[in-house]
C-alpha cells in the first residue's frame, strides 16, 4: 500500500533559498514518486504561537500557498491544505496532551533554550512562553498521527519533534492498544548548509536571506552585498565562499565546472557576482511569475486549500472516532 506522507509548512517570515533548497524542492520531489500519498499543510495554528496579528497570519497563510504552488508543488498530487481548516487535529492534541508528561515536556529543544535565554539575561523562566508555544510538539504530532502517517520529511532542526511524536505514539499504544501509526522521519542525507549574504547559514534571524520571490533589482542588490574576500581581479580565488556555494545550487556540472576555471583563473569578484545573479535570475523568473499568478489569483488558491481539507476532514475523523473508541469518549 502506497505509504503516507505528512509536512508542515510555519507561515511565518519570508521563504527564501535555503528553505527552498531545504525543504520546499525535497517535499516536491518526494510528492513526484509513485509511492507516496503525500499530505502538505500549512501550521497556521503554529504560527499563532508567535504572530499576533491577523493581517499578518491571513497574509502569510496565502503567501507561502502561493510559494509552495509556484516552486511546482502539483495539487493534483499533493493534498495541500490549511492546519486550522482539520479542526480534529486540536481535539487530538488535547487527548494526546493528557498521556503527555510535563516534565518530558521541559525538555523539548525549542522550549529549552527560551529558558536559557531568559536565565542568562536574568528574566524569569518562563517569560514569553505561552502555552501554545510549550505545548507545541503536542500539536505537531496530532498533525502527524491524525493522517496515520508513515513519514514526516522535515529539516534536521525539527528531528527532535518527530521523536516526541513517536514517543507519545508508543505511549498512547501501550496505554490504550494499538491504534496509532508509528511515524518515522525523513531527512536529506547530506543537507547543504546554503549561506547567506554575510557568509554564515542563510536564515532569518541572521538578517543574510536571500528571498525566492524578489524583483530582479532587488536580488541583484542582495548579491552585490555578499561579502567576499579581499582578493583583487586577477588573482586566483577561492571556490570554498558565498558566492560559488551558491551558484553550485542553480547551475548544471558542465556550468560549475567552468565557473571554477574562471575562479582559478582569477574572475573578479564583480564578474562573478554577474555570472550568480545571471543565473539565480534565470531560475527563479518562471518561479516569480506563477507566484504572481497565484498572488493574483487568491480565489484559485483558496480552492485548492479548501479541496485538500474536504480530501483531509474524512480521515481525520476517521483517526478522532478510533482514538475516542480507544479511551473510552466513545
Ligand atoms: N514545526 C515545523 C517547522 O517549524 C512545522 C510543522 C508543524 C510540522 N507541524 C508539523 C512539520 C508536522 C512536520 C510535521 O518547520
Amino acid at each position: 500500500m502506497a505509504k503516507t506522507i505528512v509536512t508542515g509548512i510555519k507561515p511565518t517570515g519570508i521563504a527564501h533559498i535555503g528553505n527552498y533548497f531545504g525543504a520546499i524542492k525535497p517535499a516536491i520531489e518526494l510528492s513526484n514518486k509513485e509511492d507516496y500519498n503525500c499530505f502538505y499543510f500549512i501550521a497556521d495554528y503554529h504560527a499563532l504561537t508567535t504572530v499576533k496579528n491577523k493581517q499578518e497570519l491571513k497574509e502569510n497563510s496565502f503567501k507561502i500557498a502561493c510559494i509552495w504552488l509556484a516552486c511546482g508543488l502539483d495539487p493534483n498530487k499533493v493534498t495541500l491544505y490549511r492546519q486550522s481548516d482539520v479542526p480534529q487535529v486540536c481535539e487530538l492534541s488535547w487527548i494526546l496532551s493528557c498521556i503527555t508528561a510535563k516534565g518530558f515536556m521541559n525538555r523539548a529543544h525549542a522550549y529549552k533554550n527560551i529558558v536559557e535565554k531568559n536565565k542568562e539575561i536574568g528574566s524569569e523562566e518562563d517569560d514569553g512562553v505561552n502555552m501554545g508555544l510549550f505545548n507545541y510538539p503536542i500539536l505537531m504530532a496530532s498533525d502527524i498521527v491524525l493522517l496515520n502517517s508513515n513519514y514526516v520529511p522535515v529539516g534536521k532542526d525539527q528531528l527532535q519533534h518527530i521523536e516526541i511524536a513517536r514517543d507519545m505514539v508508543k505511549i498512547f499504544n501501550k496505554t490504550f492498544g494499538n491504534s496509532l501509526i508509528m511515524p518515522s522521519a525523513i531527512t536529506e542525507k547530506e543537507q547543504a548548509i546554503i549561506l547567506g549574504t554575510d557568509g554564515q547559514k542563510m536564515s532569518k534571524s541572521y538578517g543574510n536571506i536571500i528571498p525566492i520571490i524578489c524583483e530582479s533589482n532587488q536580488l541583484q542588490k542582495l548579491i552585490s552585498k555578499i561579502v567576499t574576500d579581499s582578493s583583487l581581479p586577477n588573482q586566483p580565488k577561492n571556490t570554498n565562499c558565498t558566492i560559488f556555494n551558491l551558484y553550485k545550487l542553480f547551475a548544471n556540472e558542465q556550468e560549475i565546472m567552468s565557473f571554477e576555471t574562471e575562479f582559478k583563473k582569477g574572475i573578479s569578484w564583480a564578474e562573478a557576482k554577474k555570472i550568480l545573479f545571471e543565473k539565480m535570475d534565470s531560475f527563479l523568473e518562471p518561479i516569480r511569475q506563477k507566484y504572481l499568478f497565484y498572488f493574483n489569483n487568491p480565489q484559485i488558491v483558496e480552492e485548492i486549500l479548501l479541496k485538500g481539507a474536504q480530501k483531509v476532514r474524512p480521515i481525520a475523523e476517521e483517526t478522532i472516532t478510533r482514538v475516542k473508541k480507544a479511551v473510552g469518549l466513545k
